[in-house]
């Protein structure tokens, strides 16, 4: 066997030439998906002070986002709602409305883009019900899971219907991803793809998304009886096979960072497509070192985005998505 000094792995890394030869895995902006968050209104950006560099824009503002991505290669973006307070009631009836926010907002990206991207849409009562929850609630505030799943289905409908061109339940509720895709087969809906969030963890990491989509305020307790023990890993490989075996299209873990070994592992047992969700919270200790003038943004967010390749991604939700595909060049 080669030993030292024939054998020196610092060979390779000497010069940038051989290092971009050597490099096994590598982002690009096509690995990224964009969330976006929507709010009401006309000629509106209202930024989330919880995620500084993140806004709300409106419907006719977010068309612009939506070209900014194209432009700079990112082959998908992700929508979430701001709904109006006035609407979001016990049940979350708003969800099904074919006018609300993010129907409207699909509706325009997709007249204005056509196929030049692909509108991922988050499916879960949370920006709908004035309770916070991610379903429907009986009397002690635990969330139901069959009723649940009814109306999650009808939500993944009117977003298909909308022109949404991946669903991704986001819910954590048992079936959903099987009853989702009979409806979508059942509609017409054949080339609508499920990504669904098959591996997600009851997070601290998701406080300041609740800011963005107003949901922090309403929501009592935790959702810990339907997202999973973040002491588990097992039981995120059943989650996975589960939904693969309901026809999820693409599996998803979440939060990213975090969860590594997670994703490496889902790729190794299923070797599908997996995608990773790097979350609000990871986003804004990012944005908190960057600030603090301890951490160099555009290194941070690449070495990490690269880590989710080499754990196995086929892609990331990122919300510095957009300045990585402008670092990285389309
Ligand atoms: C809704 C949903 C959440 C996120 C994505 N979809 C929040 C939650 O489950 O409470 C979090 C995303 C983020 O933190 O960036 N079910």
């Amino acid at each position: 066997m080669t030993s030292y000094p024939h054998l020196r792995l610092r060979r390779t890394r000497a010069l940038p030439w051989s290092r971009a030869l050597h490099r096994e895995v590598e982002i690009t902006p096509a690995d990224m998906i964009w969330p976006l968050f929507v709010t009401d209104g006309r000629d509106c950006e209202v930024p989330v002070a919880a995620l500084p560099g993140v806004s709300r824009w409106s419907v006719d503002r977010i068309v612009d986002q939506a070209r900014l991505a194209v432009a700079a290669g990112i082959p998908a973006l992700a929508l979430f709602p701001n709904t109006q307070p006035e609407r979001r009631t016990h049940d979350g009836g708003e969800a099904l409305n074919p006018d609300n926010l993010m129907c409207r907002a699909i509706r325009a990206i997709k007249d204005a883009c056509g196929s030049d991207i692909g509108v991922l849409t988050d499916v879960a009562l949370d920006p709908y019900t004035s309770h916070g929850q991610d379903g429907l609630i009986d009397d002690h505030g635990y969330v139901v899971n069959d009723d649940t799943v009814e109306v999650l289905v009808g939500q993944a409908l009117n977003q298909a219907a909308a022109g949404a061109d991946i669903i991704a339940p986001s819910d954590m509720m048992d079936g959903r991803v099987a009853a989702i895709r009979n409806a979508l087969e059942d509609s017409g809906h054949i080339h609508v793809q499920i990504m669904s969030y098959a591996a997600k963890y009851a997070s601290a990491f998701y406080g300041p998304f609740r800011d963005a989509v107003g949901s922090r305020g309403l929501l009592k307790g935790d959702k810990k009886t339907y997202q999973m023990d973040p002491g588990n890993a097992e039981e995120a490989l059943r989650e996975v096979e589960l939904d693969l075996n309901e026809g999820a299209d693409s599996v998803m873990v979440k939060p990213g960072l975090p969860y590594l070994d997670i994703i490496y592992r889902v790729k190794q047992a299923f070797g599908v497509p997996v995608f990773a969700y790097q979350v609000s919270g990871e986003y804004a200790l990012i944005e908190a070192a960057v600030a603090a003038g301890a951490a160099d943004r555009d290194a941070m967010v690449l070495e990490t985005l690269t880590a989710f390749k080499r754990a196995g991604c086929s892609g990331v939700l990122t919300y510095h998505a957009l300045h990585a595909a402008r670092l990285l060049g389309a």
